[in-house]
């Protein structure tokens, strides 16, 4: 089965011996390639919707790997147990989804050693969630293949060393990012809240890969401000994008220095 980008990133994430849960597993891609690396080991993977649900099935099936794969039916991580796994991967879906099944599977949310997260839209939104309900985000990545993926890894303890560790509330986020980006930038004073949480993966990745990510953000910017038609009703939206862009050339300026 071909494998894109993302999901041979996200593999690559997951330590070989761990227990795994793939949630949303549509094609059950990722419980098969964990199998290839090591089948002895378990790997489950969640399926909600009933179409999908049989590819995974079949699948499985045609790969031989029944005895190693168990597919489930049912809601994120609600059909798992604690300590059936350490590692639940969930990726391909909305940040507000993700979010749901955090929020609904706490308890085994809360079991597990590892989450790695694939959000496919305002993963900024997951961020905060994660760090004010007690994980860690230990690092992110960045994919690129036609768009940019950004994948997370996070812990729900407060991890020494992670990348950002849980805080208690907004302010607490809101210090701890500062200083995060001081490390980085030197000087990061203005970059607002939300932008510091978008831009959080160039915290992670090496130099080249940041600037480029950052480049694709300032030029889908610049795509969006030359199509939207120069009228007052617009007028605050051009300013926060025109303030966006210039936010995000002072960044690369900075990582290029
Ligand atoms: C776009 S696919 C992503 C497949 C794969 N995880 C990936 O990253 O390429 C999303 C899958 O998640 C399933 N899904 C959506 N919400 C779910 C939930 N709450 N629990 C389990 N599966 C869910 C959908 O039915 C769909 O098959």
């Amino acid at each position: 089965m071909h494998l894109s980008e993302r999901l041979r990133k996200i593999i690559s994430l997951i330590p070989l011996e761990a227990g795994v849960v793939d949630v949303g597993t549509d094609h059950a891609a990722v419980p098969i390639a964990l199998a290839k690396l090591n089948p002895c080991r378990r790997i489950i993977g969640v399926e909600y919707n009933d179409r999908p649900l049989r590819y995974a099935v079949n699948k499985v099936a045609a790969a031989g790997m029944e005895a190693v794969i168990e597919i489930r039916h049912g809601y994120g991580l609600d059909c798992v147990l604690p300590g059936e796994v350490e590692v639940a991967v969930i990726a391909g879906l909305g940040s507000a989804t993700i979010i749901e099944i955090l929020r609904k599977g706490d308890r085994v949310a809360r079991s597990l050693s590892r989450l790695v997260l694939g959000p496919m839209d305002y993963p900024y939104k997951l961020r905060e969630y994660l760090l004010l309900h007690g994980y860690s985000i230990l690092s992110e990545e960045l994919v690129y293949e036609y768009r940019w993926y950004e994948i997370l890894v996070a812990a729900p303890q407060d991890v020494m060393g992670a990348l950002l560790r849980p805080v208690q509330n907004q302010a607490g986020l809101v210090m701890q990012l500062e200083e995060a980006y001081r490390r980085k930038l030197a000087d990061a004073a203005d970059l607002d809240f939300q932008t510091q949480l978008e831009l959080l993966p160039i915290l992670s990745v090496d130099r080249d890969t940041a600037v480029n990510y950052l480049r694709s953000r300032r030029d889908g910017i610049n795509r969006v401000l030359n199509n939207m038609p120069d009228v007052p009703g617009t007028r605050m939206r051009r300013e926060q994008l025109a303030d966006k862009l210039n936010v995000i050339g002072r960044v690369i300026d900075q990582l290029c220095r």
